[in-house]
């Protein structure tokens, strides 16, 4: 079986290091090594207008800026289609068709579209559009016939929407003539590290938004970046150096409420320090656990432990940085990637869209066989 991928993001904002752990490294790595037939990166941003759909300057402006967080983060055009969905119209077609699949009650169900409904408090009501996202996302997925879709832990629910609407479509519309469904079952494919799952803000919040002004983008400078470092939350208790340092705990807050943290230096280190970035940065520990154990014992200062945050987190952004630098300079040919990517999408996405109709029995004028059977009925007058 061919082996595809299918993933994106909503052009709302820049990446920021959250999308990097959580997806974008991941969808670099499965690109160099070879082992996919197709990969698609789709800039989501006819999903994104189902929320922002009174701001669509805010998603033109952001397709630039996700294109190029793509591209400084190593996607390579050669290897990667980056297309964008609203370019794609056989998606709203086949969204359509899905949507006869789907109740409201399951819709309602779905725990992230819960989630960003009380997030969001749409005023006057819930957008129709926004409400069928998961249908459209489930389009996006099976479209191309992706086996493999890798993203952050927060897609899940929409992953399994899909494979349910996949089940649905085969079972109603039948098989093809060598007993394979039209269409296919994606496998969600999530971070296998933990700290990646869910990288939380600067500030230990539970997840990088820009509304909280936690994040650290992609495409920070140095200094921005130093800043962000030196002032993120760590162990509240860890007054001195000689004190022990806790990487998690339990603190009561102004309000005299309980709240759980993590000490987001470490979480950090969990997610992207390497045992190379020990020998460079701070040969006195072999690895992270090693670094951790005097932490915990006490004697290692907060001061020591985000310097070297620093030199980890400036070590990956560097070539991020300077790729980046490079295609800012190029932003029409930019455009003419995401064009070219965009034709070859197409051309995937119309081919299955031939075989839903034909599957669905909507095929007419290519029925030669149906147009050749009711014509000599309709003559015989039967
Ligand atoms: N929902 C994803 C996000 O919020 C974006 C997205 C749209 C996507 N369609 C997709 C991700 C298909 C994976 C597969 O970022």
């Amino acid at each position: 079986m061919e082996k595809v991928i299918l993933t994106g993001d909503r052009p709302t904002g820049k990446l920021h290091i959250g999308h990097y752990v959580g997806s974008l490294r991941r969808r670099v790595e499965l690109q160099n090594s070879g082992e996919y037939d197709q990969i698609f990166v789709m800039i989501a941003d006819a999903q994104a207008l189902t929320d922002n759909f009174d701001n669509p300057e805010k998603v033109r402006q952001n397709i630039i800026e996700v294109a190029l967080d793509y591209l400084s983060a190593g996607l390579d055009p050669e290897k990667t289609n980056i297309f964008i969905q609203s370019a794609v119209p056989e998606l709203t077609e086949l969204t359509f068709y899905y949507m006869n699949l789907v109740t409201v009650q399951r819709l309602q169900r779905n725990p992230t579209v819960k989630t960003e409904l009380e997030m969001r408090k749409f005023e006057g009501g819930t957008p129709t559009g926004f409400f069928c996202y998961p249908i459209s996302q489930a389009a996006d997925i099976t479209l191309f016939k992706a086996t493999t879709v890798p993203v952050g832990e927060d897609q899940k629910p929409m992953l399994e929407q899909t494979n349910e609407i996949v089940r649905r479509f085969n079972n109603i519309y039948g098989k093809k003539a060598n007993g394979e469904g039209v269409l296919i079952e994606p496998k969600i494919l999530l971070p296998d590290n933990a700290a990646c799952l869910r990288l939380p803000g600067t500030d230990g919040k539970a997840k990088m938004s820009k509304s909280l002004g936690n994040c650290i983008y992609l495409s920070d400078t140095p200094k921005e970046l130093k800043k962000k470092v030196n002032s993120m939350f760590t162990d509240p208790l860890h007054l001195n150096i000689e004190d022990p340092g806790h990487l998690e705990g339990t603190y009561t807050d102004n309000d005299g409420n309980e709240v759980h943290y993590q000490n987001t230096v470490f979480v950090y280190l969990d997610a992207f320090a390497t045992d190379d970035d020990f020998a460079q940065f701070l040969p006195d520990y072999k690895n992270l656990d090693e670094m951790k154990a005097h932490y915990q014992k006490g004697g290692l200062g907060d001061g020591t432990c985000k310097k070297f945050l620093l030199n980890v987190l400036n070590a990956r952004l560097e070539p991020i940085r300077e790729r980046r630098h490079y295609w800012e300079q190029r932003i029409p040919e930019v455009y003419e990637i995401l064009k070219k990517g965009t034709e070859v999408a197409r051309s995937r996405g119309q081919k299955t869209l031939e075989e839903v109709k034909a599957a669905m029995q909507i095929n007419y004028f290519d029925d030669k066989e149906l147009i050749a059977e009711q014509a000599k009925r309709f003559k015989e007058g039967k």
